[in-house]
């Protein structure tokens, strides 16, 4: 059987971020860094090339050490992992110490450690898959990931002597211009066997820089003779985030990955390079997402939508075949059919029913707009209850806010309001009922009675049965 654990380190401050949030909080593609890092731990049994070895592995929690603002971390992941604290930052040897205790208690006791870094956030599951499955077949003292690269940056380079055995991993601080020069960079993910680690960590030598390096564990495994296996990966599964020019390149390529995620699974994007999904989101078959798109949160989008151009939307909910143009959408749920904009905005608590039509410059908030409703022209829904079949004349608004309250609206099926009506709430509007052009409606109206005027008076009431059940016209 073989057991290994993960460590992620995730102590340090980020200081080139320049941020008062921990840099593992960072947002990325919609989703903290440390999250990334996670997502791709945990899936690690599930990789094709762990297959082999899935049956007879066992594997814990990702324990993550944390010191800057350890508990706001902690707050965001919870249960999700084991914690560990690195009470000073002094370096990445000495943070994996700081997780030696929580290790050692592991039943089973891992052989294997796996540490990777919490500010590597397009690290994939198939990768760490590969470092593991190389260490375990080698069985070797340490195996670590590396990248060939033209512009080695800050990495620290890889140091291999004639034959191409690794002898160490020297930080580009303490390079020789020489070394320098060397383009196969240390990426960041290790096994360890997890004995020799943690006697290796206690005589680990502090730095001139005043840190234990992680990376020197490499010179001293290589001076001991033992057994040092690299895999050899892509320079952009492993780019850290150390300042914020960083973390705009790798939201670039992780948008990327995504919109191509989407395209394979059938959505057209127009122009790839104009939109912007987050990682939770989810579309349908046959969905157009127009350029100048943003679609944010875990938002959901049926199939055979038209979206965009210009268009944003935030954890919202919306069905097959709705078209949205040049709007802004939070929090909102759209059945079937729906269609808005151009201009429109659905505010938080928005919930309107199929075949909805809203045009130009309309806005709705914390409102429920019944199926086959019409609101066409530059209106405001605001705590309002719309019926099915309404139609919303050009210019009505809901005068909701009283200075004190939201009072809300109730407006009945098949009712029509006619152009610039204000409904002052609380006010109800029976089923079938008429309000004239420029009504300002202070009282409840009957169900199929017709009012008028400033404040709004009854002009008619239904005479019978079928005056109430009229159906109105609706307006284009
Ligand atoms: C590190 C490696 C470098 C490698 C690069 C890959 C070392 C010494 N260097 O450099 O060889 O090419 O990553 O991305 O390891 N951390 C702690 N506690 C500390 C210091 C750091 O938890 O005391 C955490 C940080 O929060 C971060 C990670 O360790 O998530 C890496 O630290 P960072 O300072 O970013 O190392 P690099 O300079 O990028
Ligand atoms: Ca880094």
């Amino acid at each position: 059987m073989n057991t290994y654990a993960t460590v992620v380190l995730a102590a340090g401050k980020g200081t080139r971020m320049r941020s008062t949030l921990p840099k593992v909080l960072h947002p990325l593609t919609g989703m903290p860094l440390l999250a990334h890092v996670l997502n791709a731990v945990e899936a690690l049994p599930a990789a094709v090339a762990f297959a082999p070895y899935v049956a007879t592995t066992a594997t814990h929690r990702p324990i993550v050490v944390l010191g800057y603002a350890a508990e706001q971390v902690e707050a965001s992941f919870g249960q999700r992992c084991l914690y560990a604290l690195q009470q000073e930052p002094l370096g990445t040897g000495h943070a994996v110490l700081a997780a030696q205790h929580i290790v050692n208690k592991l039943d089973p006791l891992p052989q294997t450690v796996l540490v990777c870094y919490g500010d590597t956030p397009l690290i994939r599951s198939e990768i760490l898959a590969s470092v593991l499955v190389k260490h375990i077949t080698r069985q070797a003292t340490i195996t670590f990931l590396t990248a060939h690269t033209e512009s080695p940056g800050d990495f620290g380079r890889v140091v291999r002597n004639h034959t191409g055995r690794v002898q160490e991993i020297v930080e580009m601080k303490r390079a020789t211009e020489e070394q320098k020069s060397i383009g196969e960079v240390n990426s960041g993910v290790y096994c360890f066997d997890r004995a020799w680690l943690w006697s290796a960590l206690e005589a680990l030598p502090r730095n001139a820089t005043g840190e234990y390096y992680l990376t020197d564990l490499v010179g001293i495994a290589s001076s001991q003779g033992r057994e040092i296996a690299t895999v050899s990966g892509t320079l952009e599964e492993t780019i850290g985030i150390n300042d914020r020019v960083q973390l705009a390149a790798a939201e670039h390529i992780l948008r990327r990955r995504i919109l191509e995620g989407h395209m394979y699974a059938g959505v057209t994007i127009i122009d790839p390079a104009a939109t912007y999904i987050d990682v939770d989101v989810k579309i349908g078959t046959d969905t157009v997402i127009l350029p100048g798109t943003m679609i944010t949160g875990k938002t959901s989008i049926g199939s055979a939508c038209r979206i965009g151009p210009g268009t944003t939307i935030e954890q919202s909910t919306i069905g097959d075949g709705c078209i949205i143009r040049n709007s802004a959408l939070e929090e909102a749920t759209l059945e079937d059919g729906v269609r808005m904009g151009p201009f429109s905005h659905c505010r938080p608590g928005t919930y309107l029913a199929r075949n909805v039509r809203m045009g130009n410059f309309g806005e709705v908030k914390n409102s429920y707009v019944g199926a086959e409703t019409d609101m066409h022209h530059f209106s405001y829904l605001g705590d309002a209850t719309v019926g099915e079949h309404v139609n919303i004349g050009a210019g009505t608004i809901t005068v909701n806010y009283d200075g004190v309250r939201k009072n809300r609206t109730i407006i009945g099926d098949g009712a029509s309001i006619g152009s610039d009506t204000m409904l002052i709430a609380p006010v109800t509007i029976g089923e079938h009922a008429r309000t004239g052009a420029g009504a300002v409606v202070k009282k409840d109206v009957p169900p199929g009675a017709v009012v008028v005027g400033v404040p709004a008076r009854v002009l008619r009431m239904p005479q019978s049965e079928e005056d109430s059940t009229v159906e109105d016209s609706k307006k284009e």
